[in-house]
């Protein structure tokens, strides 16, 4: 991975539910924050040059045995080198426990929103007001101070609300300042950012552009990329970011494998090809369908459908090869929960679905480049808006991989492909009518292989069911089902039944993730 050529922030992760807001709000005032796991070597946490570190919070205690630690020699790095290091809540308590301090449980516990007393004179409190409302979440407290540090703010039932040891850059709150019910929370990142590390705001789209284009430029001179583009926001952002790096140089490939939206191929070609000086459109419907009769298990479908989409993909490459020279590089529009996904930075993540696709760059024997490998889903939005694309292009719903072959819990075959696509035009036709459809993270339509009894007209029916999954999410990490407006989900049922031959019921997918997950499939 390259790294990033901006005042940087380290948050070693302890764990919390917070740790990717803290990241995002840092993000937001314009300083470039990465996550790494709390147990990374010292080594790999240097070579990011952090202007200071966060550790986040955590569900663990300090003096379990099995408690999460700092990284091997973290604290005489720190001191002689003079990090800023703020411990949030558990990071709080870490460091006053590694420093000589006494973390105990309380029977007081806070959860909830607290008061906190601000006391004079600290950077990191300054512009928040004396008495101010604190998200708090916990059942264990420092009680005592470690040597050389002094309390700056408190609660009723809380003796060490706030720390600080000014004389080695350490701080601390108990309390959450990322998390939108504190007051002032922003104002503490602020100081700790741009006061007490001194970092310059300079994460912001416009340079993130200029400074990617240029390490671009650079990094490829005269070789040529060659890139697949799904007409998802991330694939279409990384090869505009390289199109205006190396122009000619950049040849995309837009793979049609049977298994996009109704209209979605026409779009994707009339959007994306005129940006590209080199764009090149295969239709590989049939090898994908072919392959894929007669599948019932996911992940079977998922590799065969990575495979054929190598196989494709390598053609394709080849021939181009031929005709316009070699390439070097293989582009791809991996962003930072990829990585995290993918278990990059995350030692807990288990394997629940194969979303990404190693494989490619080794069969084709390319070196990797991704543009955005250091951004968040709302940044690369951002980025695509500032490049010029449509506002509606860059709020697309995402959409997996494998289309709607993980929306057919059967086999795909083309009826069924049929109804699926004709169901989920419908519902994103009345979400749109109600004004709704931009709410959701994702909206669509699921062909379910259960056939039931019904009547139309006259006559006795026994067809299949579509499941209608329509969430609400941050990062897909956690979904939330929408609590949709019963005459809208009426409306919408009534016309796929209508509609779409071959279906007779129509259900409303009530589950969260997790512990569902988003797609059936
Ligand atoms: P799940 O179903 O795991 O989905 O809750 C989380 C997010 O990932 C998308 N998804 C995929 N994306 N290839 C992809 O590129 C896949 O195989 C795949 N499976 C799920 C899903 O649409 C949701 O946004």
């Amino acid at each position: 991975m390259t790294l990033p050529n901006y005042d940087t922030i380290v948050v070693l992760d302890f764990g919390s539910q917070y740790t990717q807001l803290i990241a995002r709000r840092m993000r937001e005032l314009g300083v470039y924050t990465e996550i790494l796991p709390h147990s990374i070597p010292l080594s790999e946490l240097q070579l990011r040059k952090p202007k200071g570190v966060v550790l986040s919070g955590g569900p663990m205690s300090v003096y379990e045995s099995d408690s999460l630690n700092l990284p091997a020699d973290f604290l005489e790095w720190q001191e002689s080198r003079s990090i800023p290091t703020l411990g949030i809540c558990y990071g709080m308590q870490l460091l006053a426990h590694v420093l000589g301090g006494k973390v105990l449980a309380v029977t007081n516990r806070e959860y909830g929103l607290q008061t906190i007393s601000v006391l004079e004179g600290s950077q990191l409190l300054e512009a928040v007001r004396k008495k101010s409302q604190v998200w708090m979440s916990h059942g264990d407290q420092v009680q005592a101070l470690p040597p050389g540090s002094r309390v700056i703010a408190k609660t009723s039932t809380c003796p060490v609300a706030a720390l600080e040891s000014k004389g080695r850059g350490i701080c601390g709150v108990q309390f959450h300042p990322e998390v939108h019910h504190t007051e002032g929370g922003t104002d503490i990142i602020r100081a700790f950012l741009f006061d007490i590390c001194g970092c310059s705001p300079t994460w912001q789209v416009s340079n993130f552009i200029d400074q990617t284009v240029a390490e671009l430029k650079s990094t490829l001179g005269s070789e040529r990329v060659l890139m697949g583009v799904s007409g998802g926001v991330d694939s279409t952002v990384a090869a505009l970011l390289l199109q205006n790096a190396i122009g000619g140089q950049l040849h995309c490939v837009f793979v049609d494998n049977g298994l996009l939206r109704t209209g979605e191929v026409e779009e994707v070609r009339a959007n994306l090809a005129p940006l590209f000086t080199n764009f090149h459109f295969v239709d590989a419907t049939e090898i994908f369908l072919q392959r894929l009769q007669d599948i019932v298990d996911p992940e079977e479908k998922r590799r065969i459908i990575a495979t054929a989409f190598i196989e494709v993909f390598q053609q394709k490459a080849s021939e181009l090869s031929r005709s316009v020279g070699d390439f070097t590089y293989l582009g791809q529009g991996t962003i930072a929960p990829d990585r995290i996904e993918s278990g990059v930075t995350s030692s807990a993540s288990s394997h629940i679905k194969s979303h990404h696709n190693v494989a490619l760059p080794e069969t084709l024997h390319l070196k990797v480049i991704e543009p955005l490998q250091l951004l968040y889903k709302d940044e690369v939005r951002r980025v695509g808006e500032e490049l010029g694309l449509p506002s509606s292009f860059v709020n697309r719903q995402p959409f997996p991989g494998p289309a709607m072959a993980v929306r057919i819990v059967a086999p795909v075959t083309t009826d069924r492909l049929r109804i699926v696509r004709e169901a989920d035009v419908i519902l994103t036709d009345e979400l749109k009518r109600a004004g709704v459809f931009g709410d959701f993270w994702q909206a669509f339509a699921v062909f379910l292989p259960v056939q039931s009894v019904g009547v139309m007209g006259d006559s006795r029916t026994f067809e299949y069911a579509v499941a209608l999954r329509i969430v609400e999410s941050e990062d897909a990490m956690t979904a939330r089902i929408a609590h949709l407006d019963w005459d809208l989900l009426e409306r919408t049922a009534t016309r796929i039944i209508n509609e779409v031959h071959g279906v007779n019921r129509v259900l409303y997918d009530l589950s969260n993730k997790p512990p569902a997950t988003i797609e059936f499939l």
